[in-house]
């Protein structure tokens, strides 16, 4: 009689064919067994160049519209009382960079800070090829691809920064901007510089552009850091600043927050602060980039700033940008702000 060896040979084989198919399944699904949908992933890699591309095509618009009628158009006040302009420039920007994205990758959520000018209909811009190798950006091809759920992303564009100094002639401020924020947090930034022409970008956890500027750490400029506020309501953030810094701090100011927080970057200055409220299309991707190189955006609080598409547009009350020292610049400004 041999019942048990039979039963033991059988019980090895149904769990060695078994064992077998999972890998099979497991191999043929890629990803942990859970089947699923091509279109609902996108590649972070992909979406970085298209940032890039898309960024650079808006900054065509913007030195094209420079050579027509600018078209000025006020879309209110600031809270400061500020004018608030847009240009047909700002709106060609805008249907380049929104649609360049949207007809690249239909199902991405993309938060722009203009709309399509009412009355004309500019859907129709060419797809981005991912493919192709960005000139000045082969770094990009060295990088691992990135597969997450395209319902997670969402992407910020700000088509034109600093439209008001773009109709006074002061070009070196402008930028385009695109941001790529993961579950609401900005990953990967592109700031394109239309007229130098440059651009830079950052994503979070892996690597700078090559042309990222670096800056070195000097502990005892917290004795007399150099801040950087907007140019059109320096008034009440410089006073916030001297009394958070002391009487040795130097306050210049400055237009586009794109620009802005490059100057942090590149250690021109310590301290960019904003005390009133800002956009988020305004933030996003100089926000990726300065985490990129360690830095900190964060409310004047010290909080993190959410970036979910479903999230309010609007930050209240401030934010602070340091490349480094950051807790130490909250801190002294918690102490103003408690009085
Ligand atoms: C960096 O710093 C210099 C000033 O030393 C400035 O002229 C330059 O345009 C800055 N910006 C960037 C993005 O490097």
């Amino acid at each position: 009689m041999n019942f048990g060896g039979t039963l033991r040979v059988n019980k090895f084989a149904c769990f060695t064919l078994g064992f077998i198919l999972f890998l099979i399944i497991y191999w043929r699904t890629g990803n942990a067994g859970f089947p699923m949908e091509k279109t609902d992933l996108i590649n972070l890699k992909s979406l970085l160049k298209a940032a890039v591309v898309a960024a650079e095509r808006g900054g065509k618009k913007v030195m094209d519209g420079k050579s027509h009628e600018l078209n000025v158009k006020s879309k209110g006040k600031t809270l400061e009382g500020a004018n608030d302009p847009v240009t047909d420039a700002d709106y060609a920007s805008h249907c380049s960079m929104y649609y360049s994205l949207k007809n690249t990758f239909p199902k991405l959520t993309v938060v722009s800070e203009e709309h399509t000018k009412s009355g004309t209909s500019c859907e129709d811009q060419p797809a981005i090829d991912i493919e192709q190798t960005l000139p000045g950006n082969s770094i990009v091809e060295y990088m691992n691809d990135e597969l997450v759920y395209v319902k997670d992303v969402s992407v910020w564009i700000d088509p034109l920064d600093a439209t008001k100094e773009y109709t006074e002639g002061l070009y070196e401020y402008v930028t385009t901007m695109v941001c790529v924020a993961l579950k609401g947090v900005p990953i990967i930034g592109v700031i394109h510089y239309p007229f130098i022409p440059k651009t830079y970008w950052g994503w979070y956890t892996k690597k700078p552009s090559t042309n990222m500027p670096k800056a070195t750490h000097k502990e005892e400029n917290k004795e007399h850091p150099r801040v950087v506020v907007s140019r059109s309501h320096p008034g009440k953030v410089s006073e916030l600043a001297m009394s958070a810094y002391g009487p040795k701090t130097v306050v210049s100011s400055a237009a586009g927050a794109g620009y802005k927080v490059m100057e942090v970057v590149n250690g021109t200055y310590d301290v960019y602060l904003h005390a009133t409220a800002i956009k988020k299309w305004d933030l996003c991707a100089g926000d990726a980039i300065i985490k990129t190189v360690r830095g900190k955006m964060t409310t004047i609080k010290g909080e993190n700033i959410d970036y979910s598409a479903d999230s309010d547009v609007k930050v209240s009350g401030g934010i602070l940008v340091t490349r480094f020292d950051h807790q130490y610049y909250v801190d002294k400004l918690q102490v103003v702000l408690l009085i």
